[in-house]
């Protein structure tokens, strides 16, 4: 493939207008009011695809927001790799912190700013490049299928089913994915471990209206205070989580398999710097990189209630509301911990206020062996434009589909990220730099290759 460097280069510019073009629709699939934006993403998904070389592709209805779905088969003896993405991206607020518009992408400093640039338009489309690259150089080595989704970044909510109705269509040897993060720019590494999830809201009610707090305040529990309370109970002294039966299922590591983490190359220093923090705090007992990889954790999203616009006003309020996630760990079983948590909630609920927990979306935790032909194969690939060996590590996001492909389709995921730490996904001023942009795209032909070499 000596020309794949010489037609990314050439092609780089239209690559990048037409990534573009993509961005500029605000497919936030949190919110209704976008919910024609999402056919509009899903539209432009499908006409790319078949532009690039895609036998067929078309949208496909779900219960919620589309699935995109190509194929390019060459030879039904041939291993079958499938492609998948979202083009669904998060909420932008807030608007005032960004730089430039979120949904009008620009260039500075050698880095694509906007909503979507990394997480996960931009680390998408270059598998779209990739495959305009090997079908108009003639070079695919295997046949091809895109399933591309609008609902990751609200737990797929929908894609369970589209897998069971669609298990013919998506019959495959291998999913690669490029919605993860490599530990350094210089330091190309594999995600082998994803973190599972459940996210609840809980509500707490007291008086039965905005009280005065000078006539009241002493003798009438504060929802929010009581709230307060039953959240910093949730984690102890030694940063464990209380709920009852939490830890059970979690996986145990070898010192071995520790060991083996604790290679990785981590600059804690750098990591506190990044986001302006003195100290880092967690469990007892473990690393940063074991904190995020290993090990669970539970965080309050969002928390409201009261009066919170400017000057003060003296109120006892009413009610309290918090947004409370769990990242859970391999062998955690997200309904089974949402149970425990709505339980252990409940009781802890004194007597004066009336609690209720909600669930809002859920997901189970995925591990990618390393002995496998498609583990070697990515490495390989990394190897070809990096000229090091890659870095295995277990990320601490989530990516729910992931483990609904290996439990519904039998399929395992090789999660081929080239996202940075300091792209800032989710936040004000996304970005995604374009050495990473190109760099994936140089990467992932050669895992096409292997793939297929490995596979004989
Ligand atoms: N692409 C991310 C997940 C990710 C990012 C994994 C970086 C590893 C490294 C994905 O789009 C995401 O944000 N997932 C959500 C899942 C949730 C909304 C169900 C997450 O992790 O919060
Ligand atoms: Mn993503
Ligand atoms: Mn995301």
């Amino acid at each position: 493939m000596q020309d794949l460097k010489k037609y990314i280069q050439d092609n780089k510019d239209r690559f990048l207008e037409e990534l573009f073009d993509l961005i500029r629709i605000p497919s936030i699939s949190s919110k209704e009011e976008h919910k024609e934006d999402m056919y509009k993403a899903a539209g432009w998904v499908k006409d790319s695809l078949l532009k690039k070389g895609a036998d067929m592709a078309e949208v496909c209805e779900t219960e919620g927001h589309p699935v995109v779905y190509g194929e390019k088969i060459i030879d039904p003896e041939l291993p079958t790799v499938i492609i998948y993405g979202h083009y669904d991206v998060q909420p932008v607020e807030p608007l005032d912190l960004w730089k430039s518009q979120p949904f009008s992408p620009e260039v500075r400093d050698g880095k694509i700013f906007a909503r979507g640039a990394d997480d996960d338009k931009g680390q998408m489309f270059m598998h779209f490049a990739a495959f305009e690259y090997l079908v108009s150089t003639n070079q695919l080595p295997c046949n091809i299928k895109f399933m591309i989704e609008g609902e990751e970044e609200i737990g797929s909510p929908s894609l369970g089913k589209f897998l069971e109705d669609n298990r013919q269509k998506l019959a495959g040897d291998v999913i690669l994915v490029s919605d993860t993060a490599m530990l350094g720019a210089d330091t190309p590494s594999i995600t082998t471990g994803l973190r599972g999830l459940s996210y609840c809201e809980v509500h707490v009610t007291g008086p039965n209206r905005d009280l005065h707090s000078g006539l009241y305040g002493g003798a009438v529990a504060n929802p929010i205070n009581i709230l307060c309370d039953m959240i910093s109970s949730l984690i102890d002294d030694k940063g464990r989580i209380t709920v009852k039966g939490f830890y059970d299922d979690v996986e145990t590591l070898s010192e071995n398999e520790r060991e083996e983490m604790a290679r990785a190359p981590f600059d804690e220093q750098a990591y506190k710097k990044s986001i302006g923090v003195k100290e880092l705090a967690g469990e007892q007992g473990f690393s940063t990189l074991e904190r995020t990889g290993i090990r669970p954790s539970l965080d309050v999203n969002g928390i409201w209630g009261g009066y919170t616009k400017t000057g003060a006003k003296t109120v006892l309020p009413s009610e309290a509301h918090a947004k409370i996630s769990m990242r859970l760990v391999p062998h955690q079983n997200s309904d089974k911990i949402t149970k425990l948590f709505k339980d252990h909630f409940l009781s802890i609920a004194p007597d004066c206020v009336k609690v209720e927990v909600d669930f809002l979306h859920g997901g189970e935790g995925y591990v990618s062996p390393v002995d496998t032909p498609e583990y070697q194969a990515a490495s390989k690939a990394y190897e070809k434009t990096y000229g090091i060996n890659p870095v295995p590590y277990r990320s601490g996001g989530s990516i729910p589909i992931i483990s609904m492909f290996e439990q519904i389709l039998g399929i395992k995921s090789i999660l081929m990220g080239f996202g940075l730490e300091s792209d800032a996904i989710h936040s004000p001023n996304e970005n995604y730099p374009l050495s990473q942009f190109i760099k994936g795209m140089e990467t992932i032909p050669h895992f096409y290759k292997f793939f297929v070499e490995l596979k004989k």
